[in-house]
């Protein structure tokens, strides 16, 4: 099937590249045309694992196209809307002017029976005003939200946990004839995902734009219990990964998400919580997520708290002291700098008046750019030389892999705070080191 994918960010590129792989003839749109010279020649413009592989593949059998120029849609009968809604400057509330945008821009090539997939996260309410705009041109709109990570964005698009098709409905909440139409065509779309069993729940538009938020504002409430629990542990002299290990047996709890440390960062669990909080004012139901309000402060004390950690080692001062910064990256096996825990917390240790070397496999670059005033070193062994204090920020395979020993020949003073809770605490004081951690005696 011929399909389009408007925007081709860290979303748009791998479902793109994904779509392509299943066998359809995709075009990819960005107004970003540094992007898309970089997909037409094969390359991932971020790093993305699988991504590389999967766009030579598919671009090598001619199915995936890329291009700055909407018009390049035209013949298309799927059209995915993969673009951004960041978090407005100075508010809660998603920016969602580039939805607008796509959608509108799309408009003159769409024809009857055409459908548009809204991927993108939205404030509930969005699909409807989209659909209204529609309608004139007799395309359906399906919302279809997106639930892949980034660093396994390739698996998660190809095997995904679920579908979920929000459908336009009736007055009873029944699917539209148009609807049902629709569902078709994106079941042929998905046709290999579901035949391997890929469950898929439809429902509305409503239901739909708010299983994303709900699914990403569960994530993050689980990040943030387990960082209370943290803070608990610090004063009552507990283990927050023992306790974390013990109550995940619980299978209703479950192990996963339950990784004390800096907490979470990214441009998706952040800016969709403070998102969901705002249109739940808008609708007059803020009291139901006022709990949202405590989780992100608890995720923001936890770098604070990172911060004192580290003025405490370095006995009560910065001045004088260098800290290297394992990590720039939200997260491992991605180069995203947005709201990266990591960098924020290298920030602020500068700002307090450290001398503060970040290094990090994939995100020097991209942590450049928004934080100049760092030092970076790409060689961990040069960015930890002659450090009082080495700070793991993001879990990397290696540096969770590091030798103490060897580290301890490079730097000055023997400190080492694991920011991911990942290290093993018994192999670094076995080399002389100082351990200290976010929720561990
Ligand atoms: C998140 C969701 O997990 C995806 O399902 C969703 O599709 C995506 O947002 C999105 O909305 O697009 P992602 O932002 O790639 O995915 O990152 P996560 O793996 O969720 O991690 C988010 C942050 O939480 C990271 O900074 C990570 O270090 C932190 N984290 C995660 C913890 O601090 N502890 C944990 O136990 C797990």
């Amino acid at each position: 099937m011929r399909i389009s994918v408007i925007g081709c960010g860290y979303l748009g590129a791998v479902h793109a590249a994904a779509m392509a792989s299943l066998g359809h003839e995709v075009v990819g749109i960005d107004v970003d045309e540094r992007k898309v010279e970089a997909l037409r020649a094969g390359r991932a413009p971020f790093f993305e694992p699988g991504l590389p592989e999967l766009l030579l593949e598919a671009g090598a059998g001619g199915g995936l196209t890329f291009g700055t120029d909407i018009a390049e849609v035209a013949g298309a009968r799927v059209h995915f809307v993969c673009v951004g809604t960041p978090q407005m400057a100075g508010e809660f509330r998603a920016d969602l002017s580039y939805v607008d945008a796509s959608v509108t821009s799309l408009v003159p090539y769409l024809r009857p029976g055409d459908v548009v997939v809204g991927k993108s996260t939205v404030p509930v309410g969005t699909a409807e005003r989209l659909a209204a705009q529609l309608a004139p041109t007799g395309a359906t709109l399906v919302w279809n939200p997106e639930f892949l990570r980034e660093g396994f964005a390739v698996e998660d698009t190809l095997h995904p946990d679920r579908f979920v098709y929000g459908l336009p409905t009736d007055a009873e909440g029944v699917a539209t004839p148009a609807g049902e139409a629709a569902k078709a065509l994106l079941d042929e779309v998905y046709a290999t995902p579901l035949s391997d069993g890929t469950p898929l729940v439809v429902t509305d538009y409503a239901t739909a734009q708010l299983v994303k938020v709900a699914a990403n504002s569960f994530l993050a409430t689980k990040i943030s219990f387990i960082n209370a629990m943290a803070e608990l542990c610090e004063t009552a002299g507990g283990d927050v990964t023992q306790l974390a290990d013990a109550i995940g047996y619980d299978a209703r709890i479950g192990r996963k998400f339950l990784n004390a440390g800096l907490g979470f960062g990214g441009g998706c669990l952040p800016k969709d919580i403070r998102a969901f909080m705002a249109r739940a004012g808008e609708l007059g139901v803020d009291q139901a997520l006022t709990f949202l309000r405590e989780i992100d402060s608890i995720n923001g004390r936890r770098r604070e708290r990172m911060v004192e950690l580290a003025r405490e080692v370095c006995g009560g001062s910065f001045v004088g002291k260098r800290i290297a910064v394992l990590g720039a990256t939200f997260k491992p096996n991605s180069d995203d700098v947005r709201d990266s825990p990591a960098l924020a917390v290298a920030d602020m240790l500068e700002k307090a008046g450290a001398h503060v070397v970040v290094t990090d496999p994939q995100g020097i670059e991209n942590a450049r750019a928004v934080r100049p005033n760092l030092e970076y070193e790409a060689d961990v062994l040069e960015a930890v030389r002659d450090a009082d204090v080495v700070l793991l920020g993001t879990e990397w395979t290696q540096y969770r892999e590091l030798d103490p020993a060897q580290l301890a020949g490079a730097v000055r003073g023997l400190h080492v705070l694991d920011g991911r809770n990942v290290l093993d605490p018994v192999r670094w004081r076995e080399a002389g080191w100082t351990y200290r951690a976010l929720g561990r005696p």
